[in-house]
């Protein structure tokens, strides 16, 4: 037959895209199974863009289990006294509840203790910015004040806790499946810098308003929105999805009229720069009703006090953010009411359950 052997173009077509259709289908399916496996495991801001994870620390499901048992437990600290959770606890928005933390060994500390919320968003960390990575904040925030493992006056060095970490039965058998060897400080300040790259703020409705869903704020709260966008200009530094630009300004807070002082300098001790006197890195405003007190020395107890000062356009001294801050907003009380219930619809549900601690 002239027909036979010759090639049917429309067959091969056919059976091409067969194939194709059913490859691109099996690996649709194992995509999305493994993709959802990992939104659980490594929850990204939804409608943010993509979290950035250092090269040399990959996330892992074993290794986020292992920096959250870190987190939350007080044997890392220098007097076994605090854990890091125990000043960035949930029912605190994060915080602490304090004006100012208190350290291991009852050390008091300069500043307020801040929220973590979406904390993986930000490139620099503390109020002022001075440290460059998660994993450097953990070694900061446990070998000094915070956690008092600081190696002096008699108290236990990173090494040590970390030998006592290598003795705990269940520690020792998950540093060795997450890093191939026993805990060290550079794997703790890792393993924790994982854990807090899944404190991913999804579980509020600011997320859900943002992603689309309009009565996910009540009626007052939307309102309030757009005040807060609007006639009161908080955007101007309270921006976006996280509500902060990650940027440092001068609010006046800290600044002591009559001797003419900051009591902080802030960002100038990282920059040395004179506009950057007494500047803070913008907090995010998410868990706000429940992060009492306010600002980054706790000067201020209540949120209607902390918007109230904000709305005056903070306090007057020689560095204060004029370009971003108002004169004095002037609202009706109604307005005022609305700003207040947005920014108590900013909570987030805490869903992670506290871990038990290896033995
Ligand atoms: C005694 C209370 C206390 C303990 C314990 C503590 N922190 Fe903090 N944390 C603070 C305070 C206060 C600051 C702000 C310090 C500053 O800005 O100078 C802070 C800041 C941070 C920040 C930076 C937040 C930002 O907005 O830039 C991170 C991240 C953080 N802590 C994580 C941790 C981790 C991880 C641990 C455990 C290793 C820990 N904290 C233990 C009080 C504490
Ligand atoms: C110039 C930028 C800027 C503008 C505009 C601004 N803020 Fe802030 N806000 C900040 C900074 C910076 C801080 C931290 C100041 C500090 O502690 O020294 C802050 C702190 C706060 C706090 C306390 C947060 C905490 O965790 O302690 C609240 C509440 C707040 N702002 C609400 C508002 C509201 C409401 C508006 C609008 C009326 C507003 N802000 C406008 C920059 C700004």
């Amino acid at each position: 037959m002239a027909t036979r052997g010759r090639p049917r173009p429309w067959k091969m077509l056919a059976l091409v895209m067969l194939v194709g259709a059913a490859l691109i289908a099996a690996g649709c399916t194992r995509g999305s199974e493994e993709e959802e496996a990992a939104k659980a495991a490594f929850p990204q801001l939804e409608g943010y863009e993509a979290m950035k994870i250092p090269s040399d620390n990959p996330m892992s499901a074993a290794k986020v289990e292992l920096g959250k048992q870190l987190f939350y437990d007080r044997r890392l600290s220098g007097d076994g006294s605090r854990a890091c959770y125990d000043c960035h606890l949930a029912e605190h928005g994060l915080t602490d509840g304090q004006p100012t933390a208190i350290g291991a060994y009852e050390k008091k500390l300069p500043r307020s203790s801040p929220t973590l919320w979406n904390i993986a968003y930000h490139a620099e960390f503390y109020w002022d910015g001075r440290s460059p990575s998660l994993e450097a904040q953990v070694k900061g925030a446990w070998s000094g004040g915070n956690m008092g493992a600081s190696g002096q006056d008699g108290r236990p060095s990173l090494e040590d806790i970390c030998a006592q970490l290598n003795e705990i039965q269940g520690y020792r058998r998950q540093f060795q499946e997450v890093f191939g060897g026993p805990a060290t400080p550079d794997r703790v300040a890792m393993a924790i810098a994982a854990f807090e790259r899944t404190i991913v703020a999804n579980n509020s409705a600011w997320v859900r308003f943002r992603q689309g869903e309009p009565t996910a704020l009540s009626e007052a709260g939307r309102r309030g929105g757009e005040v807060f966008k609007g006639k009161a200009r908080c955007v101007n530094c309270h921006d976006g999805l996280l509500l902060t630009d990650l940027q440092y300004h001068n609010t006046g807070i800290g600044w002591d009229p009559r001797r003419k002082e900051l009591a902080d300098l802030g960002r100038y001790s990282v920059t040395k720069n004179d506009r950057d006197r007494g500047a803070f890195k913008t907090p995010t405003l998410l868990d706000i009703a429940e992060s009492a007190p306010y600002f980054h020395d706790g000067s201020v107890a209540t949120l209607e006090e902390a918007v109230d000062l904000m709305l005056q356009g903070g306090k007057d001294n020689p560095q204060l953010d004029r370009a971003n801050l108002l004169p004095p907003v002037e609202l009706t009380a109604q307005e005022r009411a609305d700003l207040l219930q947005f920014l108590r619809e900013l909570s987030v549900d805490y869903t992670i359950p506290r871990p038990i601690p290896p033995q």
